[in-house]
């Protein structure tokens, strides 16, 4: 057979030097030897030019092969074959070919520009290469759902560039990889967001090494392994983690305590380890919407504090917890709450559930606690299980609560306006009535945000994959969504089909191009509903069989125009906080009818930002009056408005033809919904409606910096209230820089957009021009230039690339304004040659008085107000290089503050921002310089 093959490949490339060929020569034999060891391979890969004829899965640059996408074809083969070969491959998806076996072999490492290496759902086995560590260019290594073996190699800590760790649902065992010595480890993917290693067979403790702060990982997904020992305290300094996963291991052990610093942290799996001890305190988790530590063998604690304070929580699973006491009713008040499972624990007494309890609770499992008495009865859709109480001995119990039944909710909605007909066997009905043969496949959640069958968040994902298929031109008919079951590693799955259009099926670079998709993680959906793989059914077409019913489907989404995707998208955002409302709105109205995706890119990605119509927000500002007028711009008008729960909001109104396109405002509502932070101003919602552009903030009442500096505001801005501003500045635009998800540069930062708070907290608003730096690995983005005069980087200006210094530079104009109290440009004049041609005089810095703002007492040692200055013209330097970072201005700050405060002849200035002394001017005390 080797003696064959050898022939065939010595004939092959003897042909191919004859008919001279457009692709290279030795990727051709490498392709044309797979053509021979792999089966079922798209029927044009024929002759010898595959990148000139174009065969079905190869794309080329100059003559090289530079990627295979050959996603769900039933491909079949032994071995890897010799791709390894092909030296300029950036891309490879062989995801979904079941009969693909066999190992990776070492030379894999020879693939030094491989980007992705997708191998989902093949049936690989053997140990992942040492060599592995060699593809330096690696941005996302997923090889979920094979049989892969043995240890996870030291030297995957090597691919420094590595976004993406997926090897969930292998075989994998041993401990998990740190470095020491020569040898790297896990602890050093410090670009990695995420890192999926859940269902294998690791092994050992979890080493406290692994986490640092240096991590930017969001992602730490360890379930269902084997892993022993205690949660290392390093967990808690991984301040972007968002998603942990430790459940179902041999953990024991007390929980750390400072896991309560990871503030951004929204999903906690504990359960079905051994824990010991207290119950974590996780007061101040503000984002947590899914909390599960059942069964571990914490010790007998009350009901804890935070049950009630966690104001984001949809899922609380505190099963076999030992926790006792009374249930308090203000747990369920948390209007997000879904589901809650308390059971098997002490609670006693009273249960009180509340007369206006969550609309989305589904469920509350209280079984076998010792609740005695019953205040409230519940919702007819919300399901309360009281088996195994004292309360279900006494003979006038509601039977309703304490049977086993479940409630059935009924999630189908109506099917769409087609008039169904009746199909060959061989083809299924798709949701707008075609008979066709569609796609069909298994969609894994790592995790999922959502733990109720609420039909809403199934319009919702079904809505954002349509999407995402239509903005990659695929011919899709319409999708299906199945009712999910929670597989037993708890792991929810979806089935996924997906109907052709224009044909009765999909020809093989659809199907590819769909599972490529998937398995390449749209960003929408993750952000929504959180990580997950795609696993198919071999497609008919490819020698798969076929099904003929449509058992278990719930939902099907039909659509035409993506003004409809749209449409159920936007409801489905709605419907995730106003439920009841949305079904209103949807009769009402379209919000986003008028949304083109051609013009407007794609579908806005926003987490927890609602949607308010236009009567809505009318009614809240009396009809945008002038009274609740607030400011104005280029843009429209500034009202101020009080919505229906009592909250103060800033509704930006765009004027008409206003100078936001929709692109701008768009950016703006993704970003702001994403990014939680006490120095940044927080969306609240928007409205696109009857034509209106509108923005909801939080109402900020001490209105802008800008304001403040001129003495508009009538608030004293003291020395040291200055610092703080600065700081609380320089805090949100370093967590925009380095904590948020995807990084955002700002782009017009002024003091304008600094807003201060009822207690002078200064926040950075208006996101208008905010860009999000993509993972390009460049470090910036080729962008028009935009901003505002005076505040430009020059460097910027000059190149049109932006970084997050061009903002560094813009906070360092701000410095600037907070120290001399003068605007950028004044007469002409850029404040930065004023600042610098004062310093450069022979006697400064005795002429530092010429620059201050001498309106007020600095009260602060001249040493701390040259250090500001400096550091001031650090951030406006020339070179971008040469600035500092935004985290490093903020430590410098920090400083600045520290020593100020220590400075005794500054005590009048800072003791309070409301102390005012008359005079004015309070001489700043002059050291020995
Ligand atoms: C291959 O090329 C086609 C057409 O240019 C493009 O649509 C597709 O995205 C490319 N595939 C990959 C994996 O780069
Ligand atoms: C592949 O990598 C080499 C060296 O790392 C580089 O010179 C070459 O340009 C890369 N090829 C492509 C197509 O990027
Ligand atoms: C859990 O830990 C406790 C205390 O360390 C120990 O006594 C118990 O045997 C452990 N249980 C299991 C199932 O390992
Ligand atoms: C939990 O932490 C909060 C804030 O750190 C604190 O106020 C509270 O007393 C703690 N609760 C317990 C039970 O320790
Ligand atoms: C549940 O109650 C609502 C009104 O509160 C009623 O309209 C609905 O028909 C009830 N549903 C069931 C299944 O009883
Ligand atoms: C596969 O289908 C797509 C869309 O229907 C079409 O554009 C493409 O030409 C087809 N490819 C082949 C090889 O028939």
């Amino acid at each position: 057979m080797g003696l064959l093959i050898h022939v065939l490949l010595i004939v092959m490339i003897t042909q191919s030097l004859v008919i001279a060929s457009g692709t290279d020569l030795a990727d051709v034999a490498v392709l044309s030897a797979l053509k021979i060891s792999w089966q079922n391979l798209p029927p044009n890969w024929i002759g010898s030019d595959p990148c000139g004829s174009g065969w079905d899965g190869i794309n080329c640059t100059n003559s090289r092969v530079t990627s295979i996408a050959l996603q769900g074809l039933n491909v079949k083969g032994t071995e890897f074959g010799d791709i390894p070969s092909l030296s300029e491959l950036q891309y490879l998806d062989l995801s979904n070919n079941r009969g693909l076996k066999g190992t990776l072999p070492p030379s894999i490492g020879n693939l030094k520009n491989l980007s992705h290496l997708i191998l989902v759902g093949c049936s690989f086995f053997g140990p992942i290469p040492e060599s592995i560590g060699s593809l330096q260019n690696l941005v996302l290594l997923s090889l979920n759902n094979n049989s892969f073996s043995g240890p996870i190699p030291h030297s995957i800590g090597n691919l420094f560039k590595l976004f993406r760790l997926d090897l969930n649902d292998n075989k994998l065992s041993g401990i998990l990889p740190v470095s020491s010595g020569n040898l790297s480890g896990l602890d050093m993917l410090v670009n990695a967001r995420h890192l999926h290693l859940g269902t294998n067979q690791l092994s050992g403790a979890i080493p406290p090494q692994l986490f640092s702060s240096k991590l930017k990982v969001i992602h730490v997904v360890l379930d269902n392994n084997q892993l022993t020992g205690s949660i290392p305290q390093t967990l808690g300094y991984v301040k972007t983690l968002l998603v942990v996963r430790l459940d179902s291991n041999l953990l024991s052990g007390t929980v750390p305590q400072n896991l309560n610093n990871l503030a951004n942290l929204s999903q906690l799996y504990l359960s079905n380890n051994n824990l010991t001890g207290p119950l974590p305190n996780l007061t101040g988790l503000n984002f947590l919407d899914y909390v599960d530590m059942s069964n571990n063998s914490f010790s007998p604690t009350d009901v804890p504090s935070w049950f009630t304070t966690l104001g984001s929580l949809m899922t609380l699973l505190m099963e076999r917890t030992q926790i006792r006491g009374e249930i308090p009713v203000d747990l369920f008040s948390s209007p997000h709450l879904e589901t809650v499972v308390l059971s098997n624990n002490q609670l006693n007494g009273s249960f009180d559930i509340g007369t206006s309890y969550s609309d989305n609770l589904r469920l509350v499992d209280l079984q076998n606690n010792s609740i005695t008495n019953l205040v409230q009865i519940t919702r007819n859709d919300t399901e309360l299980i009281l088996t195994g109480n004292p309360i279900c001995d006494r003979i006038e119990a509601t039977p309703g609560y304490c049977g086993v039944q479940k409630i059935n909710f009924s999630n189908t909605i109506p099917s769409n306006n087609c008039t169904p007909v009746v199909c060959s066997s061989d083809k299924i009905l798709s949701p707008r009535c075609n008979c066709s043969d569609p796609y069909t496949g298994t969609l894994h959640f790592i995790y999922f945000s959502f733990s109720n069958d609420n039909s809403s968040h199934f319009e919702f994902l079904t809505g954002f994959l349509m999407s995402v298929f239509q903005l990659n031109q695929l011919p899709i008919d319409s999708i299906l969504l199945s009712n999910p079951p929670i597989d037993i590693n708890f792991y929810r799955q979806f089935t996924l089909q997906v109907f052709p259009s224009g044909q009765d099926s999909f020809n093989r670079t659809a199907v590819s191009a769909i599972g490529t998709l998937l398995n390449s993680q749209p960003r929408q959906v993750i952000s929504y509903y959180g990580p997950f793989y795609f696993t198919d059914e071999t497609y008919s077409l490819f020698g798969g069989a076929k099904k003929s019913s449509n058992t278990g489907i719930i939902i099907g989404a039909a659509v035409g125009g993506s003004v409809l995707v749209l449409l159920l998208l936007f409801v489905g955002v709605y419907a995730f906080q106003q439920k009841r409302r949305a079904k209103r709105a949807l009769v009402q109205s379209n919000p986003l009818a008028s949304w083109d995706p051609k013009t407007s890119g794609s579908i806005p990605d926003l987490k927890g930002a609602r949607w308010f119509s236009f009567e809505e927000l009318k009614k809240c500002t009396d009809n945008f009056s002038e009274a609740t007028g607030i400011g104005s711009g280029g843009y429209g008008k500034v009202y101020r408005g009080t919505l229906a729960n009592g909250q103060l909001v800033a509704i930006k109104r765009a004027q008409q033809g206003s100078l936001q396109g929709d692109q701008e405002f768009k950016t703006e509502i993704e970003l702001l919904s994403r990014i939680h932070h006490k120095n940044v101003v927080s969306l609240v919602g928007f409205c696109y409606d009857k034509g209106e552009e509108m923005l909801v903030y939080e109402y900020i009442p001490n209105g802008t910096l800008l304001e403040s500096l001129s003495g508009k505001s009538g608030i004293r801005m003291d020395g040291m209230r200055r610092l703080r501003v600065a700081l609380d500045s320089a805090r949100g635009l370093a967590y925009m820089h380095e904590l948020a998800d995807p990084p955002i540069i700002h782009r017009d930062v002024k003091s304008n957009n600094i807003l201060l708070d009822q207690h002078l907290i200064a926040k950075i608003a208006d996101f208008g021009l905010s860009k999000p730096i993509k993972d390009s690995g460049k470090g910036y983005i080729t962008t028009q230039v935009k901003g505002t005069m005076g505040y430009m980087d020059p460097e910027y200006y000059m190149t049109e690339q932006l970084t997050e210094k061009s903002d560094v530079y813009s906070f360092g104009i701000v410095l600037l304004e907070l120290i001399t109290g003068r605007r950028p440009i004044e007469r002409g004049r850029h404040i930065v040659r004023e600042v610098k041609e004062a310093m450069d005089k022979s006697n400064y810095p005795n002429n530092l008085r010429e620059i201050l703002d001498d309106s007020i007492g600095w009260g602060t040692s001249l040493v701390c107000l040259e250090k500001f200055l400096d550091l001031a013209m650090s951030c406006v330097n020339d070179s971008a290089d040469n600035r500092p970072k935004m985290g490093e201005v903020v430590r410098e700050i920090e400083n600045i503050i520290e020593l100020a405060s220590l400075d005794p002849n500054s005590e009048p200035a800072f003791s309070s921002s409301s102390f005012d002394y008359s005079g004015g001017f309070v001489p700043f005390h002059v050291e020995g310089h």
